[in-house]
């Protein structure tokens, strides 16, 4: 296995992160400024000014970084981007399923086009590593579980196949010009600054109404759940951990749970007895929907000393705590967002 592009940490070095307005993006923007990382943060440029979640954090965090306005898909702003950087943390993408079923060629202009950007401009820069960001949605429906990196990937939605497209890429530049870019695989992550479509969030916001009524779509399928603040740790470390270029890694708890599960967890937390309620409307087609996602997380423990510590019952009562504070952002409990 090859060496060289390890890095013991990531002290005093120049990072670029995209997607760093997002949910993820924003966590690992903060562990990078704690880390001594030298942080340039790109945000999707917009009219209103706005940063997104980046506008949130501590003023200390956002005097510390360089915010770039900008947009994936245009490849020679992310030459200018790249340029300098020592690692390429990529996180910027469009990420809601059922929004992939409306907007297909969003998906492949910014997840596909957007991806093969930055690996253009990492590929022409003296990028010491980039750390891509698929998605455990690459697997579909899986034939076994856990699910190990070597799982065969299956496109169950659009969101999926444009993802599956962009992991290709990282893997076809690894292969055919030695790009040095590693692909982080992350189960579903969850904690504050989520959007809504996803599905604690959405059933803790219902649950801060005195009527405790969830409205979901399935209540069977199952996700392997990781905190946000894990998974920014574990994108560190697959920036310094020892991998060769082309390397997929998983990020995933090891354990699963379905909606039902979580409305449980939820109820004990806010102590109580939710009244559900499914509607077709929050439904995936049956073939687009995956059962269940869950992670082998061997690879990540043994290759990068990655564990998760955030109990689920933790993170839902931060992320509830959260939530409470944000709630004038969220004021319909019952909005369908995708
Ligand atoms: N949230 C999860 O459970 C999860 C699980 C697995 C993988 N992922 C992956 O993690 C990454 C981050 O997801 P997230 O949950 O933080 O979602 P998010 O929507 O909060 O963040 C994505 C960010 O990308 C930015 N973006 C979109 N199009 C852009 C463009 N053309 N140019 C520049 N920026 C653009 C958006 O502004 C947004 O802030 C994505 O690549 C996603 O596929 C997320």
């Amino acid at each position: 296995m090859s060496t060289p592009n390890a890095a013991g940490s990531l002290i005093g070095r120049r990072v670029v992160v995209t997607g760093a307005d997002g949910f993820i993006g924003s966590h690992l923007v903060e562990h990078l400024v704690r880390l001594g990382a030298d942080v340039r943060a790109l945000c999707l440029y917009n009219s209103f000014g706005s940063c997104g979640w980046l506008d949130d954090v501590d003023a200390s965090v956002r005097a510390s970084i360089e915010v770039w306005a900008g947009d994936i898909r245009d490849a020679a702003q992310m030459f200018e981007l790249v340029a300098g950087a020592d690692t390429v943390f990529h996180l910027a993408a469009l990420i809601s399923v059922p929004y992939s079923y409306e907007a297909p060629a969003s998906f492949v202009a910014t997840n596909i086009n957007g991806t093969l950007n930055l690996l253009e401009a990492v590929r022409r820069h003296d990028v010491r590593r980039m750390v891509h960001t698929s998605t455990s949605e690459v697997y579909g429906t899986p034939d076994t579980v856990p699910i190990t990196e070597t799982h065969p990937l299956k496109a169950q939605s659009p969101y999926a196949a444009s993802k599956i497209a962009a992991d290709k890429l990282c893997e076809s530049f690894a292969a055919s010009f030695d790009t040095p870019v590693v692909v982080l695989r992350p189960f579903n992550t969850y904690g504050p600054r989520q959007s809504m479509r996803a599905v604690i969030p959405t059933v803790l916001r219902q649950l801060l109404e005195p009527e405790a009524t969830v409205r979901v779509g399935t209540l069977d399928t199952r996700r392997d759940f990781t905190f946000v603040t894990d998974t920014a740790r574990g994108f560190a470390a697959a920036a310094t951990a020892d991998l060769a270029a082309g390397e997929v890694v998983q990020l995933g708890t090891g354990s699963c749970h379905s909606v039902a599960d979580i409305i449980e967890a939820a109820g004990r937390l806010f102590r109580v007895e939710p009244t559900v309620v499914t509607e077709t409307e929050r439904l995936r087609p049956a073939a687009s929907e995956v059962q269940v996602l869950l992670s082998d997380p061997g690879k990540a423990n043994e290759r990068m000393g990655w564990q998760p510590t955030v109990t689920l019952d933790d993170g839902l009562a931060e992320t509830a705590q959260w939530l409470e504070k944000y709630i004038d952002r969220y004021p319909d409990p019952n909005r369908y967002h995708r």
